[in-house]
């Protein structure tokens, strides 16, 4: 398996590029690119570490070489948030960006399954979907927004609240990857009781962790590491699926053919060609029915973004 990692000279790519040198399967490839003219010297650092995984890595203005017989493509890049921003703030600048490495993908690698971390995820993926339909390419089974961050986060913090083991603890987020579209679903975590008031409160910090990070960064960035770790879960998850390993269920967003939105987080079984089986997000709680509801408008909108952004450039 060969992975590429788009914008891995950035505070996520260079942390996502470490994590997947030692986690990827035996004799996989790590393929990293970013404009950033470093970028060969972070793949020739990460390449003294000795585990079967090679790595290479481009700069420049091009990113075709990284992306020749790709098999998943993680892209972070583009520019991360400060304080006061949210991340719709970053739309203009990402957009382009999603845009034209989506574009090159759609060409060198119309195959590969595509993981996109860069924000506003909720419209950065209609923004990459958009694209490949374009160029004739789209698989929906291929494409994913990378939503693991806010499970690891929705699974620290009940551990942390009920003083339970982190790994003990799995939470099902759906919805979309931006404030009140981030919906956990506290109702179906086993084994853990909230009060009607934790509901709220988890809830509420769980849609907010980002901007916790953003505020104590205090104009340094926004999540790296955490991001990084979310982000090398899902891609080795995904490559395990990729090569046969059975049973591997992962929350993403994506194209799903959900009633409630035409992208949208939810578990899916992933296998040798990407999405298997979108699974149901299961029974929901009133509260949770409510926050649904009450986010669909703000995730159309986002949606509609990016498809109005491609068609108008
Ligand atoms: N999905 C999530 O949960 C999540 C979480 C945190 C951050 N993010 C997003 O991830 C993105 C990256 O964050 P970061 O902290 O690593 O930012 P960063 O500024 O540290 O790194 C971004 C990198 O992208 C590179 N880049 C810019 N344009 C490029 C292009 N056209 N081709 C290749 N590389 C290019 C830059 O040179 C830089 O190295 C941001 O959009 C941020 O909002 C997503």
């Amino acid at each position: 398996m060969k992975v590429a990692v788009l914008g891995a000279a950035g505070g996520i790519g260079q942390a996502l590029a470490l994590l997947l040198k030692l986690d990827l399967p035996e004799n996989s490839e790590l393929s990293l690119y970013d404009v950033a003219p470093v970028t060969p010297g972070v793949a020739k650092d990460l390449s003294h570490i000795p585990t079967s995984v090679k790595v290479t890595g481009f700069g420049g203005d091009d990113a075709t070489p990284a992306l020749e017989g790709a098999d998943v493509v993680l892209i972070s890049a583009g520019v991360a948030r400060k304080p006061g921003m949210d991340r719709s703030d970053l739309f203009n600048i990402n957009a382009g960006i999603i845009k034209n490495l989506v574009g090159v993908v759609a060409k060198v690698a119309p195959e590969a399954c595509i993981g996109i971390i860069t924000n506003p995820v909720n419209t950065t993926v209609a923004i990459a979907a958009e694209v490949l339909k374009a160029a004739g390419v789209y698989n929906k089974n291929k494409l994913f927004g990378i939503t693991t961050l806010d499970v690891i986060r929705a699974e620290e913090f009940i551990a942390d609240l009920k003083g339970l083991p982190a790994e003990h603890v799995r939470v099902n987020v759906i919805g979309g990857h931006s404030g009140t579209t981030i919906l956990p679903v506290l109702s179906q975590v086993q084994g853990v009781a909230f009060t009607d008031q934790e509901v709220i409160d988890l809830t509420e910090r769980i849609q907010n962790a980002g901007t916790e990070v953003v505020n104590a960064k205090a104009g340094g960035g926004s999540a790296t590491l955490s991001m990084a770790r979310a982000a090398s879960v899902f891609g080795v998850r995904l490559v395990q699926a990729l090569l046969g390993k059975q049973g591997i269920i992962q929350n993403a967003y994506v194209d799903g053919g959900n009633s409630c939105s035409p992208f949208f987080t939810q578990p899916l079984l992933l296998g040798i060609n990407g999405i298997e089986r979108v699974l149901p997000f299961g029974e929901l709680s009133e509260f949770e029915e409510k926050k649904k509801e009450e986010m669909l408008e703000v995730l159309h909108n986002d949606i509609q973004l990016g498809i109005d952004f491609v068609a108008n450039n």
